[in-house]
């Protein structure tokens, strides 16, 4: 079955870039991302790429190069899956704010709507893939949907996790490590499978293309977002120990990470790790564990969770101990704001909760990020509900420079490894801040000797007193 039209539901950090990429390899495939946000598929549509909703290095070219050629974006939802062969469902799955699950399920309100959309306005046979992150068997949910509510054609349900990291989504997408399609067993699955191996085969060599039943799929990208965040909570864990014993984390994690069976990635301490799906998918395998009465695997993965809200937690503590147990009306300056670097992405940022923790010990921050705007920012803080939305104004100013972020500042908290950290002027820093003149490096980014040398207090995430 040779596919000639996509259409994907949700056209934000995983359906823009993805459907970019495949329509970039697949000149021959016409591919419609879909979205109920106007405003986003505006900003897709913008003739200034600059204005990309999604910020990813080497996105623009590639939408420059496919868009109204044969990747179009668009509102009109019911258009867009009446003509396509193939469907992926790409919207978001929050964590639940309500009712049995919540704070821990994953919410499947917008798939659901999703597929009853798919049911109603189908008129021919379509396969449907699940892109967006799910609880395992949500293809069986879906699947009865499609079944019961749709006007009699045949459906089959796919499972293509998305392992692209934000940041470099696009050279993830371009060449993954591996792609993964689960499908049905029976003869109409293995069809379904064999299309969707063909998309990804315009680009990606065969051998690289795994096909597995569709729960080791939805499982196997639960377990490698919880593999991935255990490593980080792992090193962060030893990070705690390492200020306390002398021992500095990156000269550890560097010593482990020749150890072929350990590898050198992941093993960055940081104040902590953010992103949309660590958390969210972790809480997830939690809750589908005690779900099954396995509590022991429940309690085990939770610990990942644990240790990243104390991470946070310490780094905003050692500052406001560090500055004599006050930072009552103290300025400072936070060097980013999005959960890693090169993304204008925000969701589970630690520098919220830092700023969060710092703002009820009234202090006064400011922030620069080189690409996080000021309303996203107020947003965040907002959504906790700490304070007043005019408190956190008042509190709270975003800087459009860096230099004027840190002027007269008593302290400085990097939050993010942008690289535009290590090349700023630190003398001229220096000089226009309050003394002592404190740096809580909470990505190990800067030089330690450099800025001591300078003059500045350094402290950096993992490192101990000799
Ligand atoms: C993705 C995955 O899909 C999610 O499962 C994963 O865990 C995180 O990454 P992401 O692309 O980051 O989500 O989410 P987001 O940027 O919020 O985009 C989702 C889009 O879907 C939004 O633009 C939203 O407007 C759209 N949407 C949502 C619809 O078009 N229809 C709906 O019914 C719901
Ligand atoms: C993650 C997965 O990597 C990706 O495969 C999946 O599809 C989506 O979730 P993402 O959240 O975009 O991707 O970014 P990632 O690079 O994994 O970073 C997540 C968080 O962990 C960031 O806050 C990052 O700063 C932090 N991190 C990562 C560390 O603190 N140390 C590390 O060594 C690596």
């Amino acid at each position: 079955m040779k596919i000639k039209n996509i259409c994907c539901i949700g056209a934000g950090y995983v359906g823009g870039p993805t459907m970019a990429v495949i329509a970039q390899k697949c000149p021959h495939i016409k591919v419609t991302v879909v979205d109920i946000n106007e405003a986003r598929i505006a900003a897709w549509n913008d003739k200034d790429l600059s204005k990309l909703p999604v910020f990813e290095p080497g996105l623009d070219d590639i939408v420059k190069g496919a868009r109204d050629r044969n990747l179009f974006f668009s509102t009109d939802v019911d258009k867009a899956i009446d003509e396509a062969e193939m469907i992926f469902i790409s919207v978001n799955t929050p964590t639940k704010t309500y009712g049995k699950g919540k704070g821990m399920a994953a919410d499947l309100k917008y798939i659901e709507l999703c597929a009853r959309q798919i049911a109603r306005v189908s008129k021919t046979d379509k396969i449907v893939v699940e892109k967006s992150t799910l609880p395992v068997r949500t293809a069986s949910a879906i699947k009865s949907i499609l079944d019961n509510t749709g006007n009699h054609v045949q459906f089959q349900i796919l499972s293509n996790p998305e392992f692209l990291a934000e940041g470099t989504a696009v050279p993830d997408l371009l060449n993954p490590d591996r792609v993964l399609i689960g499908g049905d067993t029976t003869p109409e699955g293995a069809i379904a499978v064999n299309a969707l191996v063909e998309v990804y085969e315009n680009w990606v060599p065969r051998a690289q293309i795994l096909t597995t039943n569709v729960w080791s799929s939805e499982l196997s990208k639960l377990t490698a977002n919880a593999f991935l965040a255990q490593r980080v909570s792992s090193i962060n864990a030893m990070s705690e120990l390492c200020e306390k014993t002398g021992a500095d984390v990156d000269e550890v994690a560097k010593a482990i990470g020749m150890d072929s069976r350990i590898g050198p990635k992941f093993l960055k301490a940081s104040v902590g790790f953010g992103g949309s799906c660590f958390q969210k998918d972790i809480l997830n395998l939690v809750y589908i564990a005690k779900s099954y009465g396995l509590d022991k695997v429940a309690d085990y993965w939770e610990q990942v969770i644990i240790m990243n809200n104390h991470q946070k937690q310490r780094f905003s503590d050692n500052i406001v101990n560090t500055l004599y147990n006050t930072v009552s009306g103290k300025k400072i300056t936070f060097l980013g704001w999005a959960f890693k670097k090169d993304t204008n992405d925000t969701r589970e940022s630690a520098a919220i909760n830092v700023a969060d923790n710092l703002l009820s010990e009234q202090a006064e921050i400011s922030v620069y990020d080189p690409k996080v705007v000021a309303e996203r920012i107020y947003a965040d803080l907002d959504y906790l509900n700490t304070r007043t939305e005019e408190e956190n104004k008042r509190l709270l100013k975003v800087s459009k420079d860096p230099y004027q972020a840190c002027n007269q500042s008593h302290a400085i908290a990097v939050l993010t490894e942008w690289d535009e950290f290590t090349t700023y002027d630190w003398e001229r820093i220096y000089k226009n801040m309050k003394k002592p003149a404190f740096v809580f490096d909470g990505r190990g980014i800067l030089d330690q000797e450099t800025l001591e040398n300078i003059g500045f207090v350094y402290y950096k995430i993992g490192s101990g007193v000799e």
